[in-house]
């Protein structure tokens, strides 16, 4: 297989996303308003994890476009929860892609006690061959999500999936204690927004 030449239309749609997500996020800033967006970041799945996913889920290669759909996969970081779905707002209302999937993982966590939400969208891209449409994946989700979920990433790449039980009770603490800091961070929000309407009245 030609992996380089089915990489780069799933390539191009991570860089599009990423400068226009980046131009949202400026967009606030000349209008001197809170972002809802901290950063965003970007990947395509390397192809030795495009076969390892595909090989697990029995996924024959011919299907692999239409049955991965995390191939391109683009995160965006808030700093509170209210930002997440803002930003999802902000992406249901855009004519440049089509919603395929949403997945609250906020409102209903999985049993990990990862968090986040998730959008599977479907992006024309312009290719040498014409437009095709891709699948891509974006997360959105806190910095405190974002720690959570990296952390807990490498410890499942480092024991192979099979995290040892007491790492995952830690996990499964350091998740409440994530979900507790992005509640306790919501009501500063709450309070500085009310402080500087006060302050701007004046
Ligand atoms: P995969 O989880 O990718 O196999 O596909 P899925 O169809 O189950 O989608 P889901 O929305 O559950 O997960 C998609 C992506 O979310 C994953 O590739 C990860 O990036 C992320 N994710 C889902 N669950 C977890 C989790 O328990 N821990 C971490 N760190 N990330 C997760
Ligand atoms: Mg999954």
């Amino acid at each position: 297989m030609n992996w380089e030449a089915i990489i780069a239309p799933y390539s191009q749609v991570v860089e599009e996303l990423k400068v226009k997500l980046k131009g949202m996020r400026r967009q606030f800033e000349y209008e001197a308003r809170h972002s809802p967006i901290e950063f965003i970041t970007g990947r395509v799945k390397p192809v030795q994890s495009i076969l390892e996913k595909a090989e697990k889920r029995q996924i024959p290669l011919e299907r692999i476009e239409t049955d991965i759909q995390d191939i391109a996969g683009v995160r965006v970081v808030c700093q509170f929860v209210d930002d997440i779905y803002m930003v999802v707002d902000m992406l249901r209302s855009r004519k440049d892609f089509k919603i395929i999937e949403e997945k609250d993982y906020i409102s209903d966590k999985k049993a990990s006690g990862y968090r986040s939400y998730h959008m599977t969208i479907e992006y024309p891209v312009e290719t040498i061959h014409g437009n095709k449409k891709v699948l891509a994946e974006i997360q959105i989700r806190t910095l405190a999500m974002n720690f959570w979920a990296t952390n807990e990433h490498s410890l499942n790449y480092k024991y192979k999936g099979r995290i040892p039980v007491e790492v995952k009770q830690r996990l499964q603490r350091a998740a409440e204690a994530a979900f507790k800091l992005d509640e306790e961070m919501s009501k500063i929000k709450t309070e500085v927004q009310e402080a500087q309407r006060i302050f701007h009245r004046k």
